[in-house]
Order: structure tokens, then C-alpha cells, then sequence
């Protein structure tokens, strides 16, 4: 099976970033280890502080980030990072040439029931002109990124990656601590009948989105004419794993309850990587007024709305949008 490196080296990928990859995957398996310990090393539970977003922090969300800024601040390739977990951008490296954004650990409300989580990342290029700890840096829309993926810690540890040239998915052979390559070149099915949404927040979503899940629901009887499938992990990163391993469409709409808070996903660390993975598959990724990757950021924890997946589900629900 292809090594991780030699993927890269085949996709053109420029060797400071590829050092910069294999330092990142460093702190990822080193999470993967510490996730596995689970009860055995007390780290299941929560902290008693909550993070910039009022989201109560998990006791595994708080290592998770110090193993992966720790590591990257180290490494003299990032000039700067942005965490899920720190209110503020982190100066590295004055000479860094990268820009690293992450959600340590991506659906950590799942570690006490020991089910899917994940680490998400996403690379840009470090502005020359910037101080490390300028956050305006880390504004540029996800058509700047130049790497992005994830980390899943499940049943075996996987991970899903582009740098632009195709997802690739590879598997964490632990008999030797390498990442090898299991799937290259990822497309995911253009058609579906699996969708996954929180329904439980149905009432608070905008029309389009109400009429475009009465009708995924109706199945066969209504307009859609065939039955439909739900699954919801409560993990971006399962949810989306699924989507590009067997097709289907994953949603967080708008939610009208606080224009100020028009969805619930972060658009820098969860939608912009999650939305690269799936275009390089062949997927869409839009919010329902837009491509995702074309939004401007305005603040590093800014949050949009998703609709991720299969292209002609995705496409068919933007029909409701128009
Ligand atoms: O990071 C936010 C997140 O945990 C995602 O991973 C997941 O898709 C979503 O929130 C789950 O939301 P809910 O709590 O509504 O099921
Ligand atoms: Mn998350």
C-alpha cells in the first residue's frame, strides 16, 4: 500500500507542506492515543470552563488542543494557528509560511459514550506582511486552502485529506505508526437516499429547508418518489465520513432563532475543510445561498450554514433555495 508521503510527492505537494502535514498527523496520533485510553487515563468528562463559543469544553478538548498547538507552534512551519478552543489567533514561527486552523476534536460530546470523533484542519498560506498574531490573516475565503481534512478516531483511525489534487482516504497502520493510502481518489455517488439532519430543530429552520425534508420524508408517496434513509452521528466528521464513503447529503441549515448565529458550524475549521474534501470528491458544499468556499470570512469563529454531499441531492435542495 502508497505511504502517505509518496501520495503527497505524487500530488505535487511542495515539501515544506508536506513536513508540515507529517507534523500535524505527529499530534494526531498522539490524540488517537489518548482517545483510545479512554476511562483508563481519566480524560472522559468535561472541564469546568466553557470556550469562546459558550460550548461547555470536554476534558479530551483541552488536551486535544494543547497536543496539536503545541506541536505545529514548535515546528517553525506555521506562522500562526486558530483553534475551536482558543478565543484568539496563536503566534508561531515569525518565518512560517503556513496558517493552520482546527477543531481539535470535532463532536467531543460523543467521548463519553465512546463513539465517532475527530480532529479537523485546515492549511493556507501565511500572508508575508503579517505579524503572527494578526487575525485578519486568517480571513481569506476556503478557496485558499491549500490542504484540509480530517482525522477520524474510530474503529480503526482514519484519515481524509486534499491538497487539491483529488481526497484521498488513508488508514492508520499501527504496526508501523504510518498513515498508508486505502482509498485514492475518492468520488463520492452522485446520487443518494440517505440525508442526515438534527430534525429536533426542524421548527426553527427557514421554509426552503422545512419543504425540502417534508418531501425527503413523504418518500415514495410524495413528490421525491422513492424512500429515504436518516442517519445522524452527532459528529461532523462521521456524518461527512459516511457522505463520502457511500453518498448522501449532510445538513446544519439556518436556524432563525439568532440571525447573529445563522448556523451552527464553524466556517473556518469545520465547513471550509469539510467543503474541499467534498468538491475534490465530486460532492457540492454550499449553504443554501452560496458556495461555501467563496464565503469572506468575517471573524475566525464565524459560523454558516451546510448542505454537504452528493451532487445531484445537493443540487435538488437548492432547487427549494431558488
Ligand atoms: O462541532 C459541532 C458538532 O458537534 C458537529 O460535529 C455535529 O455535526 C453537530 O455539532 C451536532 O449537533 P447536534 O448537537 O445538534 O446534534
Ligand atoms: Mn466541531
Amino acid at each position: 500500500m502508497k505511504r502517505l508521503n509518496t501520495q503527497l510527492q505524487e500530488d505535487g505537494c511542495p515539501l515544506e507542506l508536506i513536513l508540515l502535514i507529517r507534523t500535524l498527523l505527529a499530534a494526531c496520533k498522539e490524540i488517537s492515543f489518548r482517545v483510545s485510553q479512554g476511562a483508563l487515563a481519566g480524560v472522559l468528562g468535561s472541564t469546568l470552563s466553557d470556550n469562546v463559543q459558550g460550548e461547555r469544553q470536554k476534558k479530551l478538548d483541552v488536551i486535544a488542543n494543547h497536543i496539536l498547538r503545541d506541536i505545529l507552534s514548535e515546528s517553525g512551519y506555521v506562522k500562526a494557528v486558530s483553534s475551536e478552543e482558543e478565543d484568539n489567533v496563536i503566534g508561531c514561527h515569525p518565518d512560517g509560511k503556513y496558517l493552520v486552523s482546527f477543531d481539535p476534536l470535532d463532536g467531543s460530546s460523543n467521548t463519553d459514550v465512546n463513539s465517532l470523533i475527530g480532529t479537523i484542519f485546515s492549511i493556507m498560506h501565511a500572508p508575508q506582511w503579517m505579524e503572527p498574531d494578526d487575525p485578519s490573516a486568517f480571513l481569506q475565503p476556503g478557496t485558499q486552502q491549500v490542504a484540509a481534512g480530517y482525522v477520524l478516531y474510530g474503529p480503526s483511525t482514519m484519515l481524509a485529506m486534499t491538497t487539491g489534487r483529488g481526497t484521498h482516504l488513508y488508514t492508520l497502520d499501527k504496526t508501523h505508526g504510518g498513515f498508508l493510502v486505502t482509498k485514492a481518489n475518492v468520488q463520492v455517488p452522485e446520487q443518494t437516499n440517505e440525508f442526515a439532519i438534527n430534525s429536533s430543530n426542524q421548527r426553527h429552520w427557514e421554509e426552503p429547508m422545512q419543504s425540502y425534508v417534508t418531501d425527503l420524508i413523504a418518500g415514495s408517496e410524495g413528490p421525491r418518489k422513492k424512500d429515504f434513509n436518516m442517519r445522524w452521528v452527532a459528529a461532523m466528521v462521521g456524518d461527512i465520513h459516511r457522505v463520502l464513503c457511500r453518498g448522501g447529503i449532510f445538513a446544519y441549515p439556518f436556524d432563525k432563532r439568532n440571525p447573529a448565529i445563522p448556523g451552527k458550524l464553524r466556517l473556518q475549521y469545520e465547513a471550509n475543510p469539510m467543503a474541499f474534501l467534498m468538491e475534490q470528491a465530486g460532492g457540492l458544499a454550499d449553504t443554501g445561498h452560496g458556495r461555501i468556499m467563496e464565503v469572506m470570512p468575517t471573524e475566525i469563529h464565524q459560523r454558516v450554514p451546510v448542505l454537504l454531499g452528493s451532487k445531484d441531492e445537493v443540487e435538488t435542495c437548492l432547487t427549494y433555495y431558488r
